[in-house]
């Protein structure tokens, strides 16, 4: 038994903020940072917009592409460092909005690999019986815990929400997935304050995302390159057997790295960091989105899908879509 993508969707707020505005709220340029980090726009949630709001969008036009009903679906499992509540997790608050009751729901928190980790973790339950119709969604409304006076930070990340369903099948489908993490490098890339551990004082300006954002971009070229490898070894592989490269959108420089170390051109990778900034969990399941939207990806091809984030967390998934 395996499991396949039987439809896509995404969701990105409707308010735009490009470098331009950026340029007008801290001091960066356009330029500086199309050359950096290749992102033009971002998606921003406007006021009382959520990522469950977010969430529910792109799920619903995944179950719209599947052609099923919300009812069919027997598990949900949302990926996401923004949660709306502590609790209920996001699957549950998913589940409700979607007015289907009694199916598993969870929320799985992996930083940007948070969608990679929740599609790993639904493959496993249809391939060994324990679910037939799984949704898989990443969202985040990363723009509520940036520091929108940072220049570090605040020009590279946006919000969004893309899902997959993912069904039981004879034919695969995913073909392997490989998941990572090693908190050696927790000081990297963190968000300081947490229930137990208490919010800081809004005013002390820490409550914000945190990143050192060169040594991030160091460990995130090596790891990702390791872990395409990785991927295709595990399968006897090669890198021209892979149709898409369907990378995280964190830096364009990083992206370019893991094709060259594939040697793949940037014509087989689908680039939609231009547009969505780093949308951390939600960004591979956008980009996969675009990708079969505009039929660029089509039946039968095979994807490799890869994440990094936070923790650091990394991981893959090698697809017949
Ligand atoms: N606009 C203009 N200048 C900026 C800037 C901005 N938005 N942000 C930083 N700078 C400045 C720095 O202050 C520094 O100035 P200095 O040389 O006078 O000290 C200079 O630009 C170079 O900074 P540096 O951090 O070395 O740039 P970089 O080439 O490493 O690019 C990132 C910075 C953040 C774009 C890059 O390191 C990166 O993308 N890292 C990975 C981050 C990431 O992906 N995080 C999420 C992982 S999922």
């Amino acid at each position: 038994m395996y499991s396949r993508i039987a439809g896509t969707g995404r969701f990105l707020p409707e308010k735009v903020l490009t470098n331009k505005d950026l340029e007008k709220m801290v001091e960066t340029s356009d330029e500086w940072i199309r050359e950096r980090t290749g992102i033009q726009e971002r998606h921003i949630a406007s006021d009382g917009e959520t990522t469950l709001d977010l969430c529910e969008k792109a799920a619903r036009n995944a179950i719209e592409m599947a052609g099923i009903e919300p009812a069919d679906i027997d598990m949900i499992i949302v990926g996401t460092t923004t949660p709306d509540l502590v609790f209920p997790n996001m699957g549950v608050l998913l589940q409700d909005r979607l007015g289907i009751h009694g199916c598993m729901a969870m929320g799985i928190e992996a930083a940007c690999t948070g969608f990679i980790y929740a599609l790993s973790i639904a493959d496993k339950f249809i391939k060994t019986g324990n679910a037939k119709r799984a949704l898989v969604v990443g969202a985040e409304t990363l723009s509520r815990i940036i520091d929108w006076s940072d220049r570090t930070t605040c020009v590279l990340f946006g919000d969004g929400a893309g899902a997959v369903i993912l069904e039981a099948s004879e034919e695969p489908g995913v073909i392997s997935t490989h998941l990572h993490a090693d908190g050696k490098y927790k000081d990297l890339l963190y968000f300081p304050s947490g229930v137990s551990r208490g919010f800081a004082d809004l005013k002390s300006g820490t409550d914000f995302v945190q990143m050192k954002g060169n040594e991030v971009f160091k460990v995130a070229v090596t790891t990702l390159g390791r872990i395409v490898e990785e991927t295709l070894e595990a399968n006897d592989m090669s890198a021209d057997e892979i149709d898409w490269l369907i990378p995280h959108q964190a830096n364009i420089r990083i992206i370019e790295g893991t094709a060259r170390k594939l040697k793949m051109p940037m014509e087989r990778v689908i680039v939609t960091i231009h547009e969505h900034g780093n949308t951390s969990a939600a960004s591979v399941p956008m980009a996969l989105d675009v990708a079969v939207r505009e039929g660029r990806v089509q039946r039968g091809q095979t994807l490799l899908l890869e994440a990094f984030g936070g923790g650091f967390t990394w991981g893959s998934a090698l697809i017949r879509f």
